[in-house]
């Protein structure tokens, strides 16, 4: 399916989407001709593998699929003779509510994710290489599939890839659409064929990850960085987000929501939010004014309208209390309800929790609980405080952080929007509690608990 996608803003910077408006961009003789493709890949195999890992440590990427964890550092956690196979994993599960970059590359430029992962692999000297893509990604896993035959029939992929005497085999394998195969150990639970689970760390994948082996995980727009930085050099990619090595490169934006274009933007990282809200994104619809945003995904706490004057780094973020996350910036226009999004915030991870942990399991549904029920205007102005507590008690104490992804956003809309819920909420005197009606034995003990307590009948 042709497809023409629009040429980049001016304020757009673009590396790891450069080339996206060729015709046909998806193909091997393309991505050769126009993009000087696979010329890292060639590079690579031939480079001792601590120059890669220096390189890319040097040039200050770090992991754009969430955690923001520096790439090359993880790479030197991997063990240099190690007895086991060294797997690298591509985690296209791209479930984070709001993001869509890594399905643009798929899309669009598969070639550059498979040149970087043939970077990665002869960096962290492994052999086997696996995508995992959600499922629901339909077009991305054909054209990735369709990418990884072509590069086979060139000898890019298989053995002795470009005559070099190493080997790397890529398979792609799609997921079933759970949020939780795309935290990196539930990954590799559901790539190994188990229920995608996550997993007590340590051991972290680096030591023990897919079939026991050293496992890197890495994003897709992680993995198709490493073309460019090997081509550039470190330097560039630090003078690109401003000299920083700690806020280096460039970053796709997902902006959805209340803006007049809404879409994918790449720009570098550190571009000030209101620039990319207001310049790229032609602001909010007319006659209306924004109120918040996720800044990186749902998992991020919101930032207030008079707080967008923000850089887009993962630095500034944090100063600010948020984080970048996954690169998806959703927008809230005076029209939408902070209650109301907090609810399905909540309702999304009480669904997606895999509830091997209590806090979680039983956090999520009862903060879940409560919103609905201050949004159906039958909770009280305690519940405001009691769901924060709850909140409290979910960050930080479970196997995977998807009870902080909850806890996070919502503690923000609760604080930060405090008036919005008390507006919705009962004083205690008009409070009316409500116990379920049970007939039988039961029954009458339900009613004895009614009387003594004073519920409504
Ligand atoms: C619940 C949950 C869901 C996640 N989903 C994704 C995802 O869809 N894609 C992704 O790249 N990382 C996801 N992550 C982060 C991964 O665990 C891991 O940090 C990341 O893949 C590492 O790659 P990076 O260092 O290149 O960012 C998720 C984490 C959690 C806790
Ligand atoms: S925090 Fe939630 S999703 Fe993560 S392992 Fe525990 S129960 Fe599962």
């Amino acid at each position: 399916m042709a497809q023409k996608l629009k040429a980049a803003h001016p304020l757009e910077k673009r590396v790891l989407i450069e080339g996206i408006e060729e015709e046909n961009s998806w193909l091997l003789s393309v991505y050769e001709q126009k993009m000087d493709g696979y010329k890292m890949a060639r590079k690579a195999v031939g480079m001792e593998p601590d120059a890669i890992i220096n390189e890319v440590k040097n040039s200050g990427l770090r992991g754009l699929g969430g955690a923001g964890f520096p790439a090359g550092v993880k790479w030197s956690f991997i063990p240099k003779n190690s007895a086991k196979p060294v797997y690298l994993v591509c985690n296209a599960d791209e479930g984070e509510p709001g993001t869509f970059k890594d399905r643009q590359i798929m899309e669009h430029l598969p070639h550059r994710l498979i040149e970087g992962m043939i970077c990665a692999a002869s960096a962290v000297r492994s052999e086997t290489g696996y995508i995992y893509i959600r499922g629901e990604l339909r077009l991305a896993f054909e054209r990735i599939e369709k990418a990884i035959e072509e590069a086979y029939e060139k000898g890019y992929l298989g053995k002795n890839i470009f005559g070099s005497g190493r080997n790397f085999d890529l398979t792609v394998h799609p997921g079933a659409g759970a949020y939780i195969c795309g935290e990196e150990t539930g990954l590799i639970e559901s790539l190994e064929g188990d229920r995608g689970q996550p997993r007590l760390k340590p051991p972290f994948p680096a030591i023990s990850g897919a079939f026991g082996g050293p496992t890197v995980v890495n994003n897709v727009a992680t993995l198709a960085h490493v073309p460019g930085i090997l081509r550039n050099g470190a330097d560039w990619f630090i003078k690109m987000g401003g000299g920083s090595n700690r806020n280096a490169g460039t970053q796709v934006f997902c902006v959805s929501g209340d803006v007049q274009k809404p879409g994918f933007y790449e720009v570098p990282v550190g571009t000030n939010l209101n620039v990319l809200l207001n310049d790229i994104c032609g602001g909010p619809q007319p006659g209306r004014k924004f109120k918040a945003c996720f800044p990186g995904g749902s998992s991020s706490p919101l930032l207030m309208a008079e707080e967008f004057d923000v850089k887009m780094d993962f630095d500034s973020l944090a100063a600010k209390g948020t984080m970048m996350g996954s690169g998806a910036i959703i927008v809230l226009d005076d029209r939408r309800s902070i209650p109301e999004v907090a609810m399905r915030t909540a309702r999304f991870y009480a669904h997606e929790s895999c509830g091997q942990c209590v806090p979680c399991r039983e956090g999520t549904k009862w903060v879940y609980t409560m919103i609905k029920r201050l949004c159906k205007g039958e909770g009280r102005k305690q519940d405001i405080d009691t769901t924060i507590e709850a909140c409290n008690n979910m960050a930080g104490k479970t196997i995977c952080v998807l009870s902080d992804a909850c806890a996070m956003p919502v503690v923000s809309m609760l604080k930060k929007f405090r008036l919005e819920f008390e507006a919705i909420a009962k004083s205690d005197e008009e409070f009316v509690p409500h116990l379920p009606k049970v007939s039988g034995q039961l029954g009458g003990l339900m009613q004895a608990i009614r009387e003594r307590q004073g519920f409504h009948k």
